[in-house]
């Protein structure tokens, strides 16, 4: 596991695209990007817009949504467009609302998925995942204590979040199947729970999924490290 730390927000964005550059190209034929939602990537994948990449062989899926109807100002998939996705040539495959049927409209993606994924002897595979971790210890809609976290035959589940609503999610399987998982976490605010995840608590859902990774890395602006003991 490699955590790299950089003086600010700014800073980890700048790195963070670099890292997802680098790896796109050198990723070989079919890559894929699994992209996280919230808030902290926006600056990332607005970078990346800057970066000439080849776009047009990348498959670009979300790691979660909400269960809320195309152009919802709260999907994670019109972040990403906003920010990036509308101006490149990469295959976005955005998560279907079945209305009435999260359930249902994880299946039909977990689907699409399977069209673009590799799928070996654990499921689907994906390549590139990235990720943020909320204060709770949150990843992509893996919630302490929430069904989909205990999801392990499936790739992609709906659950319900007491506040949050609806949500689709990847399982940890296949969050861990990546071939590289990227964490890029920011602000004074996630410093206790970036500390909790990597020098305490194995439980958190973003633990779980870095303990599996087969290559994690952790970008970090200094707020957000302020509880490391980094030598
Ligand atoms: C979502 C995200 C979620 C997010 C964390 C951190 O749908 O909200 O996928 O896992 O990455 O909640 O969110 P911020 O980057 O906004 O702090």
């Amino acid at each position: 596991m490699r955590v790299r730390v950089f003086r600010d927000a700014g800073h980890l964005a700048e790195a963070a695209a670099e890292e997802i550059a680098a790896w796109l190209r050198v990723a070989g034929e079919a890559p894929s990007v699994g992209l996280a939602g919230g808030t902290t990537p926006r600056r990332t994948y607005e970078r990346l817009r800057h970066l000439s990449l080849p776009w047009d062989a990348v498959d670009v899926w979300l790691t979660d949504e909400r269960f809320v109807p195309p152009g919802h100002p709260d999907r994670n998939d019109a972040m990403a467009r906003r920010a990036l996705f509308d101006s490149v040539p990469a295959r976005f495959h955005p998560v279907p609302h079945l209305p009435g049927d999260p359930a249902g409209s994880a299946a039909a993606y977990e689907e699409d998925l399977a069209g673009f994924l590799p799928v070996g002897s654990a499921g689907l595979q994906a390549g590139l995942v990235l990720l943020g971790v909320g204060e709770d210890g949150h990843t992509a809609s893996l919630f302490p204590g929430g069904r989909a976290l205990e999801a392990r035959h499936r790739g992609f589940v709906a659950d319900e979040i007491p506040g949050k609503g609806g949500r689709l999610t990847a399982t940890l399987p296949l969050l861990a199947s990546a071939r590289r998982t990227m964490f890029i976490v920011s602000g004074h605010h996630k410093a206790a729970i970036v500390a909790e995840i990597l020098e305490g608590h194995p439980d958190l859902p973003a633990a779980l999924v870095s303990e599996r990774a087969r290559d994690p890395v952790w970008l970090l602006d200094r707020e957000a490290a302020t509880g490391l003991h980094l030598d």
